[in-house]
Parts: structure tokens; C-alpha cells; sequence
């Protein structure tokens, strides 16, 4: 996998054209799809399922990068994977027993991603970051697209970034919310990987020409 990857968030897409807005990233050569899978429990927003997952798998000629912002995500896991998720992303704060249910992911052989919301020490993740392949830091309170980016955000990235080069670990480091180009560049100098954005993406009308510039500046 290259470094620097951009996931759009389908969140902010035009759902009564989703087809069309999945070839349009793919033809702007994003890097993954970016779909957030809402349960109006862990967090205050319902959107979709396995089902529309698949939907989408069907169409998408790029990887899908799942965010499951649900309660008890382990009973779930082998569901997201069948329909098509090639990078899983469970949250910390959900996961009762996060250490099986990243082995679980792993074990079907899916890349293991835990997320941390804004108020979540990276800490906090000390004794599992060397099974994971990629943090996703949530850079605003998840539930929404289009949110202001929350700047001490930063200083988690920048902590994430010195453990894995202190410790050896390969995890690589995703931000998600509120990022465009006015931060992407700082961004990417901290240490991110793998930048999600939504509405920064589907806001504009050329996202070949947004995702291009996206690259010059990361
Ligand atoms: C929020 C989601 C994000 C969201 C990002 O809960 O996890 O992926 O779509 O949207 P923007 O880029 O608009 O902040
Ligand atoms: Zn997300």
C-alpha cells in the first residue's frame, strides 16, 4: 500500500445518484471509499447496512474502507466482511473486548482499524496498537459530515506518529472530519496516512480536480 491515501466519505454524496458518485471517485482515482455505517445509538444518526455495502462493493473498482460507528461492533464483523469491507474500523469506546475483536477482523483476513473519537486519548490504545493496521483519529464528534476540524486533534496524530516510529509499529494513521484543503497539507506533515473527507469532496462539482489538488498538498 502507498502512503497518503484519500478515502471520500459517501456520507456527503448524492444518494439519489449514488452509482454515479462511486464511479465518479473511482474515475478521479481515489483511493478508497469511505462508508460510515451509523446505528442512532453510538452515535445520533442512522444511515446504512451490509446490504447497501454489498450494493456498492458490486459497482466500486477501489477498496472499501468501513467505519462502523455502532454499539457492539463485534457481533457484526463477519457481516461488514462478507459484504465487501477491506478495511474494518471498529471504535474503541464500542468494543467491550477490543483485543478478539481485532483478532477477529484479522483472522478473516481484513485489515483491523480501531477508531477514536475526539475526547479519546491515543493512549489509550497502547496495548493494541501493534495488532492494528490502521488508527482512525475522528477529528470531529462522529455522527455527521461537514463539522469544524477540533485542533488538538494534532497532538494525538503527532503522539500516534512517535509511538509507531519509536515502537517499530506499521499501523498507518487515518484522520477523519473536517479536513480540506486548508489542512490537509499540515495533516499529512504530522504523520496522516490516509485522509477521509466528505464534504470538502462532494461539495464540489470536479472531484478529479479536488482529489488532484488534495495530492499536491498532502
Ligand atoms: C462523521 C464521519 C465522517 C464524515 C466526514 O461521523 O465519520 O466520515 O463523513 O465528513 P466531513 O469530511 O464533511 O467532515
Ligand atoms: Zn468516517
Amino acid at each position: 500500500m502507498k502512503t497518503k491515501m484519500i478515502a471520500p466519505s459517501i456520507l456527503s454524496a448524492d444518494f439519489l445518484h449514488l452509482a454515479d458518485e462511486i464511479d465518479a471517485i473511482c474515475e478521479a482515482k481515489a483511493d478508497f471509499v469511505h462508508i460510515d455505517v451509523m446505528d442512532g445509538l453510538f452515535v445520533p444518526n442512522l444511515t446504512f447496512g451490509p446490504f447497501i455495502i454489498k450494493q456498492i462493493k458490486s459497482i466500486s473498482n477501489i477498496p472499501l474502507d468501513v467505519h462502523l460507528m455502532i454499539e457492539n461492533p463485534e457481533n457484526w464483523i463477519d457481516k461488514y466482511i462478507q459484504a465487501g469491507a477491506e478495511i474494518l474500523s471498529v471504535h474503541l469506546e464500542a468494543a467491550h473486548h477490543l483485543n478478539r475483536t481485532i483478532n477477529k477482523i484479522k483472522e478473516l483476513k481484513t485489515k483491523a482499524c480501531v477508531s477514536i473519537n475526539p475526547s479519546t486519548p491515543p493512549q489509550n490504545l497502547e496495548y493494541v496498537l501493534e495488532m492494528l493496521d490502521m488508527v482512525l483519529v475522528m477529528s470531529v464528534n462522529p455522527g455527521f459530515g461537514g463539522q469544524k476540524y477540533i485542533d488538538n486533534t494534532d497532538r494525538k496524530i503527532e503522539w500516534l506518529n512517535n509511538e509507531r516510529i519509536k515502537m517499530g509499529y506499521n499501523y498507518l494513521i487515518e484522520v477523519d472530519g473536517g479536513v480540506n484543503e486548508n489542512n490537509i497539507n499540515r495533516l499529512s506533515k504530522l504523520g496522516v496516512d490516509v485522509f477521509v473527507a466528505g464534504s470538502a469532496i462532494f461539495s464540489k462539482t470536479n472531484y478529479k480536480e479536488i482529489i488532484e489538488k488534495f495530492r499536491r498538498l498532502m
